[in-house]
């Protein structure tokens, strides 16, 4: 039985006047790989910034409706946003490690949360991550100096150190040569064991390569989702086959 990990319920989304989201209704099924696809502008951003409350900062900002996170209301008034985002990480379409060591990268937010056996933690990270074998003999040289691949794998390593459960990325491989992009599917497809993912990719060879379901936004509202297979196979709406099939977006 597939379990839903993240159950969106009537969600709406203004940034000022301006609705992005238009009552998104969504679940995201436990230790499956979701993607996000639609045209630039339709919300797949805004949406996947939702799930782990990435917008709080946003000024001007309404939200309306539900996301629940194994059942809990996320946008709740006890809830405690730190730890809902070590729970659901994220990473992000450029590659962003700190400007500090490859080792200090990782361990820089098990040492915030007091963890012991730092070292224990990076390497298992790394490794995770398959990163380990490229960094091991130089974790104490600057991040900054591995390619942009390793950079977006490091990331992934980052979130793993603190222990999610679901892991959300916003066009992972957007900024990454094609065996690059190869190593992070891979990668994705091995930490679907253990992990609940959310994917937005603008590249439709790629969501239908390594996705398990795929929801289909356009203009801030969801359009159509189902298994990968059903909707770049025998989509159901016309937006959706056009889309896919590369006659707009
Ligand atoms: N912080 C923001 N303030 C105002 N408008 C925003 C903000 N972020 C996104 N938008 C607008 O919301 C819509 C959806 O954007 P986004 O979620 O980034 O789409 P996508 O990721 O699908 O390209 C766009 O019209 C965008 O301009
Ligand atoms: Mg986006």
């Amino acid at each position: 039985m597939v379990t839903s990990k993240i159950i969106s319920n009537n969600l709406n989304l203004w940034y000022g006047e301006k609705q992005a989201l238009k009552n998104i209704n969504l679940e995201i099924p436990e230790k499956k790989i979701t993607a996000l696809i639609g045209p630039s502008g339709c919300g797949k951003s805004t949406f996947i910034r939702c799930l782990n409350r990435m917008n709080d900062l946003v000024t001007n900002i309404r939200i309306d409706g539900q996301v629940l996170y194994d059942e809990i209301d996320i946008y709740g008034k006890d809830v405690d946003v730190v730890e809902l985002r070590k729970r659901i990480g994220m990473v992000f379409q450029k590659p962003n490690p700190f400007p500090m060591s490859i080792y200090d990268n990782i361990a820089y937010g098990p040492r915030i949360h007091g963890q012991k056996n730092i070292d224990k933690i990076v390497e298992r990270s790394l490794m995770d991550a398959a990163l380990w074998e490229e960094v091991r003999e130089r974790l104490d040289q600057p991040a900054m100096g591995l390619s942009g691949g390793q950079q977006q794998r490091l990331c992934i390593a980052r979130t793993l150190a603190m222990k999610p459960d679901v892991i959300l990325f916003d066009e992972p491989c957007s900024a990454l040569d094609p065996i690059s992009t190869g190593k992070i599917e891979s990668l994705m497809e091995i930490l679907k064991d253990n992990y609940t993912q959310v994917i937005v990719t603008h590249n439709m060879q790629q969501a239908a390569r390594i996705s398990d379901c795929t929801a289909f936004f356009l203009l801030g509202e969801l359009i159509e989702v189902g298994k990968t297979k059903h909707i770049f196979e025998m989509p159901k709406i016309k937006s959706t086959e056009d889309y896919i099939t590369g006659r707009f977006g």
